[in-house]
């Protein structure tokens, strides 16, 4: 479990998160909504300890970890997976050499070790047989999941995922949030998701937070997004629950379209 209490963080002289508490249970699928700006990323960086806290508790499996060390702190990093982007793929090295880039590039392990993990990874992932093709053979879909086989490598138990829908088409957003459900069954990871989409949210998360002003609300189960009466909640979600009303709205209209739907279900 990961949880985090009164954690203080920022820049310079610059507070960003003014006292933090959110907890990311095991192998459950935490949301991190809030606006642009608003410290989603330098939430992540705090819990990857790139950035260290001025105050606060950051607590991973039972041990407060806050102000341990550097040393001490990249013990706890292994346990964490932090989320490539496609773009971060190198187009001259081989699938096989992407999965494995870390140990074998900078961990300098020898590649006969390091080719048997490749393949396990490729397996898992439902990638077998293209360890020889480039990232420019593969399909979007595909780079997606070699990208996260680079991280998954090393079986983070705690996977943090940055925007990872950010830029993408609906048919690939499908896959990422596929690829996320799939990561905590198949490896029992845990997950926190940082994104503004809020139908992924609502499409893979199991609990979420929304971020406002340097501190965490626990919104609660997704759903609790288009329901909740709390005005911060409302503020955030407002554009996408007049969305959804449109559509209600739609459904029921006098439009040629909408009317042939409708008459189906009269009889
Ligand atoms: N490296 C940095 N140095 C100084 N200020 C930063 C840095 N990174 C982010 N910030 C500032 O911290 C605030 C939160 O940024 P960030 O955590 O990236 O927000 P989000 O990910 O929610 O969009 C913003 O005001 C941003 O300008
Ligand atoms: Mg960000």
């Amino acid at each position: 479990m990961l949880k985090l209490e009164g954690i203080r963080a920022g820049y310079g002289d610059t507070e960003v998160l003014h006292g933090v508490d959110l907890v990311a249970k095991e192998r459950v699928t935490t949301a991190i909504i809030g606006s642009s700006g608003s410290g989603k990323s330098t939430l992540l960086k705090v819990i990857m300890g790139f950035l260290r806290p001025t105050a606060g508790k950051l607590i991973i499996d039972g041990e407060d970890v806050a102000h341990v060390s550097e040393h001490e702190f990249a013990r706890h990093r292994q346990k964490m997976g932090l989320v490539f982007q496609e773009s971060a793929l190198f187009d001259s090295l081989t699938v096989a050499e992407n999965v494995g880039f870390f140990p074998y590039y900078r961990e300098k392990k020898p590649w006969g070790k390091v080719l048997p993990l490749v393949r396990e990874m490729l397996e898992m992932l439902d990638l077998p047989g293209i360890e020889h093709k480039y990232p420019a053979e593969l399909s979007g879909g595909m780079r997606r999941r070699v990208a996260l086989g680079r991280t998954l490598i090393y079986r983070p138990k705690i996977l943090l995922y940055d925007e990872p829908t950010t830029g993408l088409d609906p048919t690939m957003i499908g896959h990422v949030d596929e690829i996320i459900r799939e990561m905590n069954e198949k490896f029992q990871v845990t997950s926190i998701l940082v994104s503004h989409d809020l139908e992924s949210v609502l499409d893979v998360a199991e609990h979420v937070f929304l971020i406002q002003d340097g501190v965490a609300q626990d919104v609660g189960e997704p759903w609790k997004l288009l329901t909740s009466k709390d005005s911060r909640v409302m503020a955030f979600t407002k554009s996408w629950r007049d969305h959804v009303e449109m559509y209600r709205k739609l459904m029921h209209s006098k439009l040629p379209g909408a009317n042939e739907a409708s008459q189906g279900e009269t009889p």
